[in-house]
């Protein structure tokens, strides 16, 4: 099964809301149910955003609403990952949004095998390499981003380990990369995010790549923590990168221009459904940041490996 399926007209998502502990779909049945599964984040992701999306606007067509007003509700479901608002203009402007969502579905699958195999030179057998957040299989259609690279370098017979922050708060990295790396086979190592600067400082990373939400002038957003990891790497001289497709690329906003998104301070106040702070604590929940682009030593993309903006 893939991160997302189109099949007998409805939308059927792995709903990443309950992995690891179970394998469980969730069927969107009209986009009012895409929007719910992308606020939500049962499908979450930039690509995997971006083609749920497409496929939203897709159904609004089929059910014979009125599709600009429900591309406009989709549009505002998250605001940062720009996958989905080009996957929304992307359908709109196509003849038929449910062949071009099958489309997009298509390509992002043939854009992270690319990604992966432009990716995997840059690994060296026997590396460690750090992560964080998921750009995984999970996280697109399948294969991922990110982890992509890291599928392609490990199918090319190179030995290698990962480190999987665990990106607090939602969990992400040790929710779903560390995951997706066991049922691959691929040994995997799972740290807290305030780890990661000590395992730099000491010589047990060799290569960081992330993914990314949104790549403009200046730099590159992503999942909150990429930013103290990019500054860690820089200090330690380890070289970081950027996996993402064409499609996360923003050409008309600088990046200190964009929304970064604000979520429900819940989600640093509890843990597992366990609260972690005094009764009464307010929290501050900024779900993405910024890694400035000197901070960058490349974006892997399907067209090859590119200099950040
Ligand atoms: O809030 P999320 O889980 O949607 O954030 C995801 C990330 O930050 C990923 O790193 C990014 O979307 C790239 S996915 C290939």
């Amino acid at each position: 099964m893939k991160t997302l399926e189109w099949k007998d007209g409805e939308l059927v998502l792995i709903d990443q809301r309950k992995l690891p502990d179970s394998l469980e779909y969730f069927r969107c049945r009209n986009y009012r149910d895409v929007i719910y599964a992308i606020k939500n984040m049962v499908v979450r992701g930039a690509p995997a955003i971006g083609v749920t999306a497409a496929f939203g606007v897709a159904m609004a067509e089929l059910a014979g609403e009125d599709v600009e007003a429900a591309a406009e509700e989709v549009k505002a479901s998250r605001p940062t990952a720009v996958n989905l608002f080009w996957a929304v203009d992307r359908v709109m402007k196509s003849e038929s949004p449910l062949d071009e969502a099958i489309t997009m579905y298509r390509e992002d699958m043939e854009t992270n095998r690319a990604i992966g195999r432009h990716g995997a030179g840059l690994i060296e057998d026997g590396d460690t390499v750090l992560t964080h957040c998921n750009a995984g299989a999970l996280a697109c259609v399948d294969y991922g981003t990110a982890l992509g690279v890291i599928r392609a370098a490990w199918d090319e017979g190179k030995r290698l380990t990962v480190i999987c922050d665990e990106t607090r708060p939602v969990g992400q990295g040790a929710r779903l990369s560390v995951w997706e790396m066991q049922q691959e086979g691929i040994p995997v190592k799972l740290i807290a995010d305030v780890a990661a600067g000590y395992l730099m400082q000491t010589g047990m990373i060799d290569k960081v790549i992330i993914g990314a939400d949104r790549i403009a002038e200046g730099g590159v957003a992503n999942k909150i923590g990429s930013l103290m990891v990019a500054l860690a790497a820089k200090r330690f001289n380890v070289p970081f990168y950027v996996a993402a497709p064409m499609s996360t690329f923003d050409t008309e906003n600088p990046i200190y221009d964009i929304e970064i998104e604000e979520r429900d301070p819940a989600e640093v106040l509890y843990y597992g459904g366990c609260r972690i702070a005094p009764r009464g604590t307010e929290a501050i929940n900024p779900a993405f940041d910024i890694v400035p682009s000197d901070l960058i030593s490349g974006i892997i993309t399907e067209k090859g490996i590119l200099d950040p903006l």
